[in-house]
């Protein structure tokens, strides 16, 4: 069948052309010149140019989102999905339409080649990436590299588009948990497509944009706790998960794992869960059932054994601790499994900062992180604790900030501008209903362009439910 190429299950040209630059930017970005991976890589790059029957130019142009190699769309096997993901954020941060290397490149020298990679990472950092990059290759005399600026409102456009199709699927996620749920208590059993569906919309979310799924996160519903909590304990577990670098199989089950952590609320009577004040002792010991509930509700579903079997752990330990203490009581000592221990960090930290009813104040979010770090290997797992607080950020996304200019600001999101992420904040403004409305939005930590020069700074963080605030009139 290899004939055609048709069926031939080798990689083609082109995504070995896409894995040895990808490689390449990924090696140069963190040695020094003359490390020897570096140079391993540099050979790997020329070689694979230099076996191309390229008679004039080799073209690879972004268009609508999509590679295009050679005026073709490049195709790809799914196992390097997020490698082609990465290389076109890569390109539209820099505002790249595309890369013609013209023939003369299989002669360019090493030292050369290197230089253009770095140019390339560099202008990442600069105000107007690809005029500045297409300046400096000039002056560099490299004749045989051509790039291409791009149209900045179309890349404008796909960040929309993205956020739209990332938001839908939230939402979607909400309204599926909800759906089994209700059908689980009424008519004991229930299916999965559509979570499933979901989890898989935000993993391709994910891998294109993180930011975007995380800041929905900060959506804190009162009155349907229990449902936003399950969709943002999955968006919290996939970002972590996506940043310790899970395989996509892992991510879809880890997602579905976090949608149905708590499905065993629905056997804890009603008036036990909206209770206002503390709990009795046989009421806090029908709460702590849950766990257990969670895996029989699940093994309710109507999915495979194989499912099943893969999303049963991590909801029964989504309450014990790093040190095995929690509930339920496990009896045999040996370690909570790594869905386990990732579910327990998103449950804690979304439960800690949303509101409930029978708790006065809930913490902001920077509060709840510091928090958490304290309990860094007694409470959780202290490597992926940490990397979940560096995922978050200083201030994460959801923190309410009383600013030194007498603004109070919301952290929406985060951009990243000279290699560093910072925090964007929505500038509150007072209506006339004594709320707020949307103002101007800042990066926290750029210059103020009228009324001074420094950057504002910080008094105090809340959490947004403090003052009345909903987190969802205001994020994504
Ligand atoms: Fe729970
Ligand atoms: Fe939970």
């Amino acid at each position: 069948m290899s004939e055609s190429g048709k069926f031939d299950r080798s990689p083609a040209w082109e995504e070995k052309l896409f894995q040895v630059l990808y490689r390449l930017i990924q090696t140069v970005r963190i040695h020094r010149d003359n490390n020897e991976l570096v140079k391993l890589c540099l050979s790997d790059f020329h070689d694979t140019v230099a076996k191309l029957d390229i008679e004039d130019e080799l073209s690879i142009m972004i268009s609508d989102g999509r590679f295009f190699v050679q005026g073709e769309r490049l195709h790809y096997r799914r196992q390097i999905a997020r490698l082609i993901n990465t290389m076109l954020e890569f390109f539209n941060r820099r505002g790249l339409r595309g890369v013609i290397f013209h023939s003369g490149v299989k002669e360019a020298p090493h030292s050369d080649l290197l230089a253009f990679v770095r140019l390339l990472i560099q202008s990442g950092e600069k105000e107007d990436s690809a005029a500045w990059l297409t300046r400096n290759i000039e002056e560099a005399g490299f004749g045989w590299v051509t790039v291409l600026a791009g149209e900045e409102l179309r890349h404008k456009q796909m960040d929309e588009d993205l956020r739209v199709r990332v938001r839908t699927a939230y939402f979607l996620a909400l309204s599926a948990v909800k759906e089994v749920a209700q059908k689980i208590s009424y008519q004991g059993y229930a299916g999965v497509r559509k979570a499933r569906r979901m989890v898989q919309t935000m993993v391709d979310g994910l891998e294109e944009d993180s930011a975007i799924l995380l800041a929905l996160s900060a959506i804190k519903d009162y009155d349907d706790y229990t449902y936003t909590h399950s969709v943002n304990v999955a968006v919290l577990a996939l970002s972590l998960g996506n940043r310790i670098g899970l395989s996509r199989s892992s991510l879809e089950h880890l997602g579905i794992c976090a949608l149905f952590h708590d499905l065993g609320k629905v056997e804890i009577p009603r008036e036990i869960i909206t209770k206002q004040g503390e709990l009795t002792d046989d009421e806090r010991e029908i709460v702590q059932m849950h766990p257990l509930g969670s895996v029989k509700q699940i093994l309710k579903l109507n999915a495979s054994h194989d499912l099943k079997s893969r999303i049963l752990l991590g909801p029964f330990e989504h309450h014990v601790k790093y040190d095995l203490t929690g509930y339920p009581n496990v009896l045999f000592k040996k370690q909570v499994s790594l869905f386990g221990r990732i579910l327990q960090i998103a449950d804690f930290y979304d439960a800690i900062t949303s509101p409930r009813a029978y708790r006065a104040f809930s913490l902001s979010p920077d509060q709840a992180i510091r928090t958490m770090l304290e309990g860094a290997g007694k409470d959780f797992d202290p490597i992926l604790v940490k990397e979940f607080a560096i995922m978050l950020g200083r201030y994460p996304v959801g923190t309410l900030l009383e600013l030194d200019t007498g603004e109070m600001g919301l952290v929406v999101g985060y951009g990243e501008k000279a290699g560093v992420s910072q925090p964007q904040v929505v500038l509150l403004q007072e209506n006339e209903q004594g709320g707020f409305q949307r103002g101007e939005m800042v990066n926290l930590f750029e210059e103020q362009k009228e009324g001074g020069t420094s950057p504002r700074k910080v008094l105090r963080s809340f959490n947004p439910a403090s003052l009345g605030i909903r987190t969802q009139d205001f994020v994504a």
